[in-house]
C-alpha cells in the first residue's frame, strides 16, 4: 500500500514539475501572435514559414537568442523576438517543443 502510494506521489510530482526548463503552458498562452505564421499548433500552413512543433526545445531557444542577437538575420523574425525575455523565450520553446 505504501508502495503504491509512493509510485503515485512520484508520477505526480513527475507530471507537475516538467523536466524542461521552460514553462510550456505559460509558452503556449504567449504563442498566440506566432501562430499567424507558424500554425495554431506549430504545424504551418504556409511554405515559406517552417513548422515549429516537436522541435528540439534547445535548438529552438538557440534560434530566438539568435534571431534577437542578429547572430542569425531574418527580419521578420527579429521583429517577432525583441520584445521577448529569456523567460518568454524559455516558454515558447518548451511549448513548441512538446507538441507532437
Ligand atoms: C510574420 C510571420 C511570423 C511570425 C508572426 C512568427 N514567425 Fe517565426 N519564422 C517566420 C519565418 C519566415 C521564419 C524562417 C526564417 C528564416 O528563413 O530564417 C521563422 C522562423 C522561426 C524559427 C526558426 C525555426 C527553425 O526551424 O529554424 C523559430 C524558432 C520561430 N520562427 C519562432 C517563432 C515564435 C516563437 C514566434 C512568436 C513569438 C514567431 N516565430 C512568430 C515567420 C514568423
Amino acid at each position: 500500500m505504501n508502495k503504491l502510494l509512493l509510485a503515485v506521489t512520484t508520477a505526480t510530482v513527475m507530471i507537475a514539475s516538467p523536466v524542461f526548463a521552460g514553462d510550456a503552458e505559460a509558452g503556449k498562452a504567449k504563442s498566440a501572435m506566432c501562430a499567424a505564421c507558424h500554425g495554431a499548433a506549430g504545424i504551418s500552413a504556409i511554405p515559406m514559414y517552417p513548422n515549429l512543433a516537436g522541435q528540439k526545445e534547445a535548438y529552438l531557444a538557440k534560434q530566438l537568442k539568435d534571431f534577437k542577437s542578429g547572430t542569425r538575420n531574418d527580419p521578420t523574425m527579429k521583429g517577432m523576438v525583441m520584445a521577448l525575455s529569456e523567460t518568454d523565450i524559455a516558454d515558447l520553446a518548451a511549448y513548441y517543443a512538446n507538441l507532437k
